[in-house]
């Protein structure tokens, strides 16, 4: 089946009627690709899936939202978008307002952006804005802006960027054939994400589309985790720069997921994080960025605390569990050198090249 993009996809479920002119990059309808032996090393009654987001177009799960905020922001008759963003959604947005000929500005915390996303915005052509702070100071200087001006927010605030982003949760469902997965795992930065994957979710299940709903698995990163400490962080660190988030603007209603799904929301240190980033690039042979990798780094945390030995599938003999990985490891180079082992250097001469792969004295033999 050909991919059209997600609103035609999940249309009936979308805030567009016949005659909205959609704004598509093709979006959506990302593999979910099983990860048993992962599974296996992390619980034996794990069965893990990955939602690989960062095949969507522009890398990045926020290409969901942006398909819908874009086709809403030119309906509604607005000529500019304006977002902050640490990094994947002022790609998303600079895309896609390219495509539907509206200008872009975008607002980053200085120094804080991996080098893809940072690319991406500005070969779009957005208006590329670094603020000497971070990601909390740009939405609310965005906020105040898209006030007092014409201008549409396409941050996740935004309610079409929720509506596109839960289509992730349809998907999961259609895969398995109208079963949810015992448990969803993801990342969390601003926490649109984890809201819109509970509110599609609830959705499918009440248009009768799903049998049951999944517990919510939310994660931050230790050094940005005001949700799990219970309040603001005023300067988050983490390696993890896309979840670098101290006072997430959806902070309620990633509670909400949490309290009605009976799930947990808590933090990995960055070294966690780092080490569930190379194992699943290692042993799976997919690459996230570090962010991503953060709902690995969850999973490994909670069952080593014995989180999963009392729970029962939902069907069948094994816990089902879906990662969502939001973006691309490509997004983020810079990381993956200097977490995997450096490359060496050798003359041009079989020998030298043999004594790296520790095959010199098999060839003399
Ligand atoms: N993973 C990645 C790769 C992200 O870029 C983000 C957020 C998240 C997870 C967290 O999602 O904010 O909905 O809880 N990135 C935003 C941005 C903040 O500006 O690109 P969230």
């Amino acid at each position: 089946m050909h991919n059209n993009g997600l609103i035609e996809r999940y249309r009936k479920f979308l805030p567009v009627s016949e005659s909205t002119s959609i704004i598509t990059l093709h979006e959506g309808s990302t593999p979910l690709i099983p990860a048993y032996k992962l599974g296996a090393a992390i619980h034996k009654k794990l069965e893990i899936w990955l939602k690989y987001e960062g095949l969507n177009p522009t890398g990045s799960f926020k290409d969901r939202g942006m398909t819908m905020a874009i086709t809403k922001a030119v309906e509604e008759g607005y000529k500019a978008v304006m977002c902050a963003s640490t990094g994947n959604t002022s790609a998303s947005a600079a895309a896609y307002a390219a495509r539907a000929g509206l200008r872009c500005a975008v607002l980053i915390p200085e120094g804080k952006i991996a080098l893809g996303k940072l690319s991406q915005a500005m070969i779009h052509g957005a208006t590329v804005v670094q603020i000497k702070g971070n990601f909390d100071e740009a939405l609310a200087l965005v906020r105040q802006i898209c006030e007092e001006h014409p201008i549409a927010l396409v941050n996740s605030i935004n309610p079409y960027r929720i509506e596109g982003q839960k289509t992730g949760a349809f998907e999961i469902i259609d895969d398995f054939d109208g079963i949810a997965p015992d448990f969803q795992a993801m990342p969390v930065g601003n926490a649109g994400n984890i809201t819109a994957y509970w509110k599609g979710y609830r959705e499918y299940r009440e248009a009768g589309k799903a049998e049951n709903r999944p517990r919510m698995l939310g994660f931050q990163a230790a050094g940005a985790a005001p949700i799990v400490l219970g309040h603001p962080i005023d300067s988050p660190q983490t390696f993890a720069t896309a979840i670098r988030i101290g006072n997430p603007a959806s902070w309620k209603t990633a509670d909400l997921a949490r309290e009605e799904s009976g799930g947990v929301i808590g933090m990995v240190t960055d070294h966690q994080i780092r080490d569930a980033y190379r194992l699943l690039a290692a042993t799976e042979g997919v690459f996230c960025e570090p962010a991503s990798a953060a709902s690995i780094a969850g999973v490994i945390k909670l069952a080593e605390a014995g989180y999963f030995e009392k729970m029962k599938p939902f069907k069948g003999n094994f816990l089902r569990l879906v990662c969502i990985l939001t973006g691309h490891g490509l997004k983020d180079p810079d990381s993956a050198i200097a977490a995997a082992e450096k490359p060496v250097t050798v003359e041009p001469k079989e020998e030298a090249i043999l004594e790296v792969l520790g095959l010199l004295e098999t060839a003399m033999a």
